[in-house]
């Protein structure tokens, strides 16, 4: 039988001088381990007479606590030193200055989200959000597009199962919305008028060629109020896409169209100048069409909760994506979504090029880049 004092001594010792957590769990497993040193002594005691036992038990358990709390004590040192070494390995001097070739790019998508949220931020609108995945009642029904609309078929939708654990069942089926209209209904459910929203967010449709990706961006827009008319709609987005396009004198010009959330509806086109190798936006001999609008279809005001004999309002969709692609001259949507770090360095911006009214929405001259 080892002497139990300088077992002790001698494993306190081991336990205070490890270096690491590694070299005090070998410690530990040594001694008290399925075949360390105390475990086999306590095995020993079933042979001895009681008397004895029951000393040398005490003694050992006497020994076993002092070393599991040296080892716990060692642990919670060792612990913190690998912390500290850990963070100190980690450590970013944020003062130093940024390195121009590692610095991120704002993406033109994000970078256009910012310069709509700052036109109609100034005109006292807020930003309202809504699902990716969103059920057909707000994606479709309480938009006017009961289930056999015809536009439903328009917009080539994605369907999703909701309950894997039954067959596809297209009356209850989910969508990944394909469009931010939706957010409307969303916006009236939860807040009554005056409303003056926009909402940004990405849409999907199966569709894929130079100008179509699956996934896209769009700004819905809503405005409900006492009162509301055509002219508060083709005010608001005149003054809109002037600052916009930083083009004071900008053309534009209102079409009749359709929409089933809407009526009247109308399509916005601004003037420009289309050559072989330029599409130049501003005055000019054609028209581009940039953005769906119209007065909220009093189906739509009755299906978010609000009355429409009180309330009027307008709302408008814009293709976020066109916008970019118009603005800042660039050529292919598809390229938007290939993460391409020479491409994003060309056509992104930097972070501090932040937009503002004041300060400028686009940094660079708008459409001088
Ligand atoms: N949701 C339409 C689309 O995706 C765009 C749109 C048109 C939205 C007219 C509107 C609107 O709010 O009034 O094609």
């Amino acid at each position: 039988m080892e002497n139990l004092d300088d077992l002790q001594k001698e494993i306190l010792g081991k336990i205070n001088s490890a270096d690491n957590l590694k070299e005090l769990d070998d410690v530990r497993v040594n001694i008290m381990g399925k075949k360390g040193r105390l475990t086999e002594m306590m095995k020993g005691l079933g042979a001895l007479p009681l008397e004895e036992k029951i000393a040398l038990g005490k003694s050992l358990n006497v020994v076993k606590n002092e070393i599991e709390k040296a080892i716990e004590k060692q642990k919670q040192v060792l612990e913190e030193k690998a912390l500290n070494e850990k963070l100190s390995g980690e450590t970013v001097d944020v003062t130093l200055p940024v390195r121009p070739e590692v610095q991120g790019r704002i993406h033109p998508v994000s970078k256009i989200y910012e310069e709509v949220a700052a036109i109609f931020g100034q005109m006292g609108f807020e930003v309202a959000e809504g699902p990716d995945i969103e059920d057909q009642f707000h994606n479709f029904n309480a938009l006017n597009m009961p289930a056999n609309h015809p536009a439903r078929q328009m917009q080539d939708t994605f369907y999703l199962n909701n309950d894997p654990s039954k067959p596809f069942d297209m009356d209850t089926a989910y969508v990944i919305r394909t469009q931010t209209s939706g957010i409307q209904i969303r916006t009236m459910e939860k807040q009554q008028p005056p409303i003056r929203i926009i909402a940004p967010g990405r849409t999907y449709r199966s569709d894929y060629d130079a100008t179509h990706t699956p996934m896209f961006h769009q700004v819905e827009g809503l405005v409900i109020d006492k009162n509301i008319t055509m002219a508060h709609l083709k005010g608001c987005l005149y003054d809109f896409v002037k600052a916009f396009f930083e083009i004071d004198d900008l053309p534009v010009r209102y079409r009749p169209s359709y929409f089933p959330f809407t009526e009247p509806s109308a399509e916005m086109d601004i003037g420009c100048l289309k050559t072989k190798t330029e599409l130049k936006v501003g005055a000019g001999t054609d028209w581009l069409e940039i953005l769906g609008c119209g007065m909220v279809h009093p189906n739509v005001l009755r299906a978010g909760g609000i009355n429409p004999d009180e309330y009027q309002g307008f709302a408008f969709g814009l293709g976020i994506d066109r916008l970019a692609m118009l603005k800042y001259g660039i050529p292919d949507l598809r390229t938007f979504f290939e993460s391409d770090v020479r491409w994003l360095k060309h056509y992104g911006f930097t972070p501090l090029d932040i937009s503002s009214m004041t300060g400028g929405l686009s940094n660079n001259g708008g459409l001088a880049r």
